[in-house]
């Protein structure tokens, strides 16, 4: 079998993911910040250094700015809901996965207005364009790192420098980019972050959250929920401070168990390591797809500018019965369709058939995708044959 589905959610984990996740559940068990007996505060002691070594990677000197949450798309919910009241305007791209935009048509239906900024069809954007596009209600930019379609990775620096010419924040969809990507809070100018840590991270599924700048003033930002924090119990109303401030509830402690041990593991690999393996991959399966004929391939054709995500159909096939046949007689598995991301792919033209996605990880292996090639071109030739 051949994974290919590393931008949904990565696999296989490194071993110690697991195993942190049955050593919490075996030997721990019990809530952190609820009671102070030996066990709470051995579970307060790992989720300690998941934010620690989120916040090294993250570039971000307070671990308290790094709030646990059920996924990236909470995070963005939580950021979209908290900071756009009616009449309000915010900023956003051609290129956006729904976690963005069924928030933004929430909001939209309560008075928010949305301008969503074309990308070109290859999924860049000219940072310039922005600039036009802020209005006096303008209270936030949001925009995806890369394209969870086609990899394309946004400039989201120079859409930073702008933001911040105009005091406006950037909240930016980590997705796709956490752990796979170098990121830093400070040097990239992103004021909150959402994360995912099932896809680049190596992390469960399940597992996500927000970073938050140490610059960024969270007094803007209200919670979208409220509930214990094991903080401040005499008090019914919600704690103020970080991260209790958006973490109500018991939080996923096998979930948070396992994304330290990844987080950790993606800081010993080094996140430039990764990169140069999955660039290396990325570049080959753009490189082996683009010979094939009847294959196109979509997005920037150039691993230097994607994540390891490659986006392409096949003349003349759906791309849901060659995903089926990848699977059933290659072994070969990948996510066919819309991938969640209408917006994107009317950017590039893929709507409403999709595209096939081919998303390698750290652990894809050359022989694999050459592997997976050669049954695309299998097929390929079997249609141009009729
Ligand atoms: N957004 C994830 C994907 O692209 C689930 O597959």
């Amino acid at each position: 079998m051949i994974y290919l589905d590393n931008a949904a959610t990565s696999w296989p984990k490194p071993d110690c993911v697991p195993e942190a996740m049955l050593r919490y559940l075996r030997d721990v068990g019990a809530s952190p910040g609820r009671s102070g007996h030996r066990l709470a505060l051995a579970a307060e002691r790992i989720r300690l250094d998941a934010r620690l070594a989120l916040a090294e990677l993250f570039g971000v000197s307070d671990p308290l700015r790094i709030v646990f949450m059920h996924n990236a798309t909470t995070a963005l919910n939580v950021v979209l809901h908290g900071l756009l009241p009616p009449g309000s305007h915010v900023i956003t791209t051609g290129m956006e996965h729904n976690a963005v935009m069924r928030p933004l048509q929430a909001l939209a239906q309560r008075g928010v207005t949305v301008t969503v900024v074309a990308c070109h069809a290859d999924g860049t954007l000219a940072p310039t364009v922005l600039d036009a596009c802020i209005q006096p209600a303008t209270r936030l930019i949001v925009a995806t790192h890369a394209s969870n379609v086609c990899g394309t990775v946004l400039p989201i620096r120079e859409m930073s420098a702008i933001a911040k010419q105009r005091g406006i924040p950037l909240l930016v969809d980590a997705a796709q980019t956490a752990g796979g990507w170098p990121i830093d809070l400070r040097r990239d100018g992103i004021d909150l972050l959402a994360f995912s840590g099932h896809k680049g991270l190596l992390g469960p599924s399940g597992t996500g959250g927000l970073a938050i700048n140490d610059a960024f003033d969270v007094k803007c930002l209200p919670p979208l929920l409220q509930g214990g924090t094991g903080s401040r119990s005499e008090h019914e109303e919600h704690p103020a401070d970080l991260p209790d401030r958006y973490e109500p509830g018991t939080p996923n402690m096998p979930g948070i168990a396992g994304l330290a041990a990844a987080a950790r593991y993606v800081l010993e690999t080094g996140v430039a390591r990764i990169r140069t393996h999955e660039r290396m991959l990325t570049q080959r399966l753009i490189d082996g797809l683009r010979g094939i004929v009847g294959v196109r391939v979509h997005g920037t054709q150039d691993a230097g500018q994607q994540t390891a995500v490659v986006a392409f159909t096949l003349v003349g096939q759906s791309v849901s019965d060659v995903a089926q046949a990848l699977d059933e007689r290659f072994g070969v598995l990948c996510r066919p369709g819309l991938h969640c991301a209408p917006r994107a792919h009317r950017t590039l033209g893929t709507f409403p058939h999709g595209t096939l996605r081919f998303a390698p990880g750290l652990f894809t292996t050359l022989q694999e995708a050459d592997t997976a090639l050669a049954a695309v071109a299998e097929l390929a030739e079997t249609t141009s044959r009729g």
